[in-house]
């Protein structure tokens, strides 16, 4: 069995082709649209629309020739349905039904998140249930995957997601986007001790994250110093390093609780699985790897170019729900919200996505 998989929900083109034996992963490329966003120092939605639209068709033509395989060796189509920036999702959703429609497959119009979320299925072989922290650009969650399709949310942001925080951090210090990998860059010279900052929400019990007073920390850290231009390197090297620090004790807090309600509902779970960019953070993996051993559990985290938003994970998604019967019809409409698990409540705080 073989899918194409079509990623087009922010920055990056993406596109995959993706089998169930091995490798599975036959095809995968991501176009990232860097230096397009790079002027405006975050991701501008219609440059981001017109990138997609400029080289999906090239990007899906490469890769099937690296995959060596042509429209008609494909079992199915699945593109990115939703969650995102709407008019990238159009292009990808447009191009999958035309491919889906020209050659009579079928079609899957996939939750970006439940791509992130079965990623450690694609390269682990994970079962369900398991306990999910999904920590991307957008959205900042735990959940309890049960099944495809069944997600149940533990516990989301109120106010920033944590990738934000990473991104609009390194933005304060006058480091680039995405600030993630910059602020991680940057945090291995630094001292995290130096310059304090706060753990947002610790000691509170629940399952929430909250990010936006720790950005409002750093920002007054960087005023005492005089502004972004006037802080030495030492100090833009111990204030990510405190930043990172800070989201990874965050982060780790929370799941902890959140794996203390898991254990009660599913005694014989026995994975932690982390999905999404901020997956890809060295120091977050350490924390949640030392989280996890303490609970008896097994941390999963896909290797960083399967954390930030790929292609594969796409196809691999489309894979899993063509076998659970779950195809799409070409009536479908892309969504710029789609909650995994749509009987959470929805967190109303200021910046709110999910
Ligand atoms: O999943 P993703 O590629 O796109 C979304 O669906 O949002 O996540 C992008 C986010 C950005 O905020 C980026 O700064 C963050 O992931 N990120 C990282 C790292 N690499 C990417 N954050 C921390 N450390 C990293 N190494
Ligand atoms: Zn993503």
């Amino acid at each position: 069995m073989l899918i194409l998989g079509i990623e087009t929900s922010c920055d990056e083109t993406a596109a995959a082709v993706v089998g169930e034996s091995a490798p599975r992963i036959r095809a995968n490329l991501v176009l990232s649209q860097l230096e397009e966003h790079r002027p405006f120092g975050g991701i501008v939605p219609e440059i981001a629309a017109r990138a997609h639209l400029a080289h999906l068709d090239r990007l899906v033509q490469q890769t099937l020739e690296t995959a060596g395989v042509g429209f008609g060796d494909l079992d199915a189509v699945a593109a990115t349905g939703g969650p995102g920036l709407i008019g990238g999702v159009i292009v990808g959703v447009t191009l999958g039904k035309a491919v889906a429609l020209a050659r009579g497959l079928p079609f899957l119009a996939i939750n970006h998140l439940e791509g992130h979320a079965l990623t450690a299925r694609l390269t682990d072989d994970v079962s369900f249930p398991y306990l999910l922290l999904l920590v991307s650009g957008g959205h900042c969650q735990l959940l309890i995957a049960e099944g495809v399709g069944r997600y149940r949310r533990l516990g989301t942001t109120i106010d920033d997601a944590a990738g934000e925080c990473f991104d609009k951090g390194a933005k304060l210090l006058g480091l680039g986007f995405p600030g993630g990998p910059e602020i991680e860059r940057h945090a291995r010279d630094g001292d995290s001790r130096r310059i304090p900052l706060p753990r947002p929400l610790k000691g509170r019990p629940g399952c929430d994250f909250s990010f936006s007073g720790l950005k409002t920390a750093l920002r007054e850290a960087v005023a005492e110093r005089g502004g972004a231009a006037a802080l030495a390197p030492r100090d833009v090297a111990d204030l990510a390093a405190s930043l990172q620090a800070a989201i990874g004790d965050s982060l780790t807090e929370r799941t902890g609780h959140a794996i203390e309600v898991f254990r009660r509902r599913h005694p014989k779970g026995s994975h932690l699985v982390v999905a999404g960019g901020v997956a890809a953070n060295r120091v977050l993996r350490g924390s949640l790897a030392g989280l996890a051993a303490r609970h008896g559990l097994e941390l999963v985290a896909p290797p960083p170019e399967l954390c930030t938003d790929n292609g594969a994970m796409i196809a691999w998604a489309g894979l899993e729900r063509l076998k659970a019967g779950l195809v799409d019809g070409l009536d479908f409409a892309p969504r710029p919200r789609w909650p995994l698990d749509p009987a959470a409540p929805r967190a109303r705080g200021a910046g709110v996505k999910a």
